[in-house]
């Protein structure tokens, strides 16, 4: 199959379970959304994903190609790419440098030129701004930069993990139509969110994850007409 295909995971911190047998599925240009509660696993299964950490059992597999069981830099030449919860940009480095930090698996220079200038295209803010050091962007820039910069690897999949947390509510939607956009280029998006309204409105699927395990899972929009959703998650 083409896209991202987990199936049945399991993972445990020392003895603490973190998933315990989570299965989704992600295709080519769906934007896939995840929620649940605090501890349920998101972030563990993004790692899971990306191969930060091995899952005890079960596989990842991304264009029908088995994922799990190698290392991140391997992960990441298959076009997974995560931008992790808390944006961490280099702050000590410029704009200009934290993005070229994004271009790793690319050593043509002319090539590295062109994602360069395609990405100030798409985040002129952070052109007008290249050389300025990433720590004295707002919060919202500095999430937008971390975005940037997972979009110098050209991911295949892109994972953001609780991309609009923190971030003052107008710069919010700015942030949702870029990935829209990511999407629409053929991007599959596994996109983790706490603001559970807005990521079901734009989610083609979506699961909940609850326990390590995934208890319902739907189009974004019967997610969010579900009682058991609106009950635990949209606070209505
Ligand atoms: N480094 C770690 N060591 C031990 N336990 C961990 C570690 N990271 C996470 N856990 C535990 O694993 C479970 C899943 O955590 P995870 O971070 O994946 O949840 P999450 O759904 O991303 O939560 P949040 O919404 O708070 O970000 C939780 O019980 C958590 O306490
Ligand atoms: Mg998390």
């Amino acid at each position: 199959m083409k896209g991202l295909e987990v199936d049945n995971i399991y993972f445990a911190y020392g003895g603490a379970r973190a998933l315990a047998g989570a299965s989704l599925r992600a295709e080519p240009g769906a934007i896939v959304t995840l929620l649940g509660s605090n501890g349920a696993g998101k972030t563990t299964t993004a790692k899971v994903i990306a191969g930060a950490l091995m899952p005890a059992s079960g596989s990842v597999s991304f264009d029908g190609v088995l994922l799990s069981g190698l290392p991140t830099h391997k992960v990441m030449r298959h076009g997974v790419v995560l931008v992790p919860e808390g944006r961490r940009v280099f702050s000590r480095m410029t704009i200009q440098e934290n993005l070229l930090m994004g271009a790793y698996k690319e050593n043509r220079q002319q090539r590295v030129a062109e994602l360069l200038e395609k990405c100030f295209t798409t985040f002129p803010r952070l052109k007008e701004r290249r050389s300025q050091l990433a720590g004295s962007l707002s919060g919202g820039e500095q999430q937008m930069l971390a975005i940037a910069r997972g979009l110098m690897a050209e991911p295949r999949l892109l994972m953001l993990d609780e991309p609009s947390l923190g971030i003052m509510p107008k710069l919010v939607r700015g942030i949702f139509e870029l990935i829209v956009e990511i999407a629409a280029s053929g991007v599959s998006i596994l996109l983790i969110e706490q603001n559970a309204r807005a990521s079901l409105d734009i989610a083609s699927y979506a699961y909940v994850l609850d326990k390590g395990k995934i208890i319902l899972e739907g189009a974004g929009r019967d997610l969010l007409a579900d009682a058991f959703v609106q009950n635990a998650y949209l606070g209505t």
